[in-house]
């Protein structure tokens, strides 16, 4: 049976509001790229955005297809983060080979998906007049949301019954990360 549990994109901001880093990935006749994106946000329930440089390669596919995933590599893919986060495809055709990461399809997302992330969130750009902002943000829509049914299940995460390898990741600078820490519930606010 797959780990992977289908959520509710309307609960989608549960999973972007941790401020993890994630992978962006896009695809155009093809042309499969992921990137590595620690500036990446909620702007509404079920809509985010990152940041994606202008002459990054994953943003003209995002540009060219219209689409972007955004999922949260886990600690056990941290060397593979640093990879995709540091190789362009610009520079590199064979980078997703030369990244050591594994891809899976999975029912409803309309491109590979890197293993080994805690939640995968399909979207659609937005096009309106703020796409165009001078700070490289790129807003979605989520359209559909999968998560590791370890960490994150029924719309909530739960990191502290789950092996370490599978916390999110968050990035700092050069290579530092950190994994995320101790969760801490107040019950009195429910969820
Ligand atoms: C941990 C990490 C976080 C990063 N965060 C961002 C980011 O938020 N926005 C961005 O434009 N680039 C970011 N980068 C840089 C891109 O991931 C990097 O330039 C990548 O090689 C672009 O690949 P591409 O040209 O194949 O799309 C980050 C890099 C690392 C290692």
């Amino acid at each position: 049976m797959s780990i992977l549990q289908e959520q509710d994109v309307l609960k989608s901001y549960r999973i972007l509001g941790i401020g993890a880093t994630t992978l962006i990935g896009a695809q155009h006749e093809g042309d499969l790229d992921y990137m590595a994106a620690a500036w990446a946000g909620v702007c509404d329930y079920d809509k985010g955005y990152a940041v994606v440089a202008g002459d990054h390669y994953t943003r003209k596919l995002i540009e060219k297809s219209g689409k972007f995933i955004l999922c949260y590599p886990t600690a056990s893919i941290v060397e593979q983060t640093m990879k995709l986060g540091s190789i362009s495809k610009n520079d590199d055709p064979n980078k997703m080979e030369h990244c050591d990461i594994e891809l899976i399809n999975e029912p409803g997302f309309s491109i590979p998906l890197v293993k080994g992330c805690a939640a995968y969130l399909e979207y659609e750009v937005i096009k309106d007049q703020h796409s165009d902002n001078p700070y490289e943000m790129i807003f979605g829509k989520c359209v559909r949301v999968v998560s590791d049914s370890r960490v994150y299940s029924n719309n909530h995460w739960h990191f502290d019954q789950a092996p370490d390898e599978l916390r999110t990741l968050h990035y700092v600078a050069g290579g530092h990360f950190f994994a995320i820490g101790k969760e801490i519930i107040l019950p009195e606010y429910g969820d």
